[in-house]
């Protein structure tokens, strides 16, 4: 029911409504919304503010818009833990989800200044740089791309990192993984994550860069990757 004299404005009446039967379960992943027009019908309301109920609840990750056929029930965020440094592999296999990823670029450069600096390598030596997209039942989650000081791994390749990049540097070459860094931001998609992730550009993404180091301090990894925001969200527990 929509009450055309609360002081809630109506497109915010309307968006509790249909938040409300997402998350009671009476609106379902994938379920289709009644037509924007269909809507004005039910509740004697203008397109404007059922327009702007329906595009708020897609920027908040509850719907999602297909074009040229209609607005559906978004899927639910995967929760992902802040504590603990675990690869994307275990994530999904924790999950119960299949990980896959599909290899953009896999080559060795020059160390540009910047990635020397974070990987603490001499500017030009040789680093691994690899992109991937990562998916999770087939679907994109994240565009990773890492740089690796290539005289520390020795040894990886495409088919390697297909699979678990972690895998191969503790189980391989026994060496101990042992904290991050990490820096989450919120960005908006370019033409690069829009293609990969597909998502429409402009649309939200988190942005991680993590920097990973061995028990001795030796950096390991610098990777930069960007999260669909309309499938991810982080959770922590925090204690005082
Ligand atoms: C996560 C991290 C990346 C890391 C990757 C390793 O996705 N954000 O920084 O490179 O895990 O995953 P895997 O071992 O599956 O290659």
């Amino acid at each position: 029911m929509i009450d055309k004299n609360s002081p809630l404005p109506i497109y915010a009446q309307l968006e509790e409504q249909i938040k409300e039967r997402i998350e009671s379960g009476n609106l379902k992943p994938g379920d289709g919304l009644p037509s924007e027009r269909e809507y004005c019908e039910r509740y004697g309301i203008s397109r404007m503010t059922v327009r702007q109920a329906i595009n708020n609840l897609v920027n908040d990750g509850y719907l999602r818009r297909e074009k040229g056929k209609g607005t559906y029930v978004a899927e639910k965020k995967l929760e992902q833990q802040l504590q603990g440094l675990t690869s994307f592999t275990e994530d999904m296999k924790a999950r119960g989800m299949e990980p896959s990823s599909t290899l953009l670029h896999f080559e060795i450069v020059p160390a540009p200044e910047s990635i020397a600096q974070l990987l603490s390598v001499g500017q030009h030596e040789p680093v691994y740089r690899i992109r991937r997209i990562r998916l999770a039942d087939g679907k994109p989650m994240a565009l990773e791309t890492s740089h690796i000081p290539a005289n520390l791994v020795p040894g990886l390749t495409p088919d390697i990192v297909a699979g678990s990049l972690y895998q191969y540097i503790e189980e391989r070459l026994r060496y101990p993984i042992d904290h991050s860094n990490q820096v989450i931001e919120s960005a908006a998609a370019g033409e690069m994550e829009s293609r990969h992730l597909s998502i429409p550009a402009g649309c939200p993404i988190l942005l991680i860069q993590r920097d990973t180091f061995l028990k001795d301090g030796t950096p390991i990894e610098t990777v930069k990757s960007a999260y669909r925001a309309d499938r991810y969200k982080f959770v922590t527990t925090i204690r005082r």
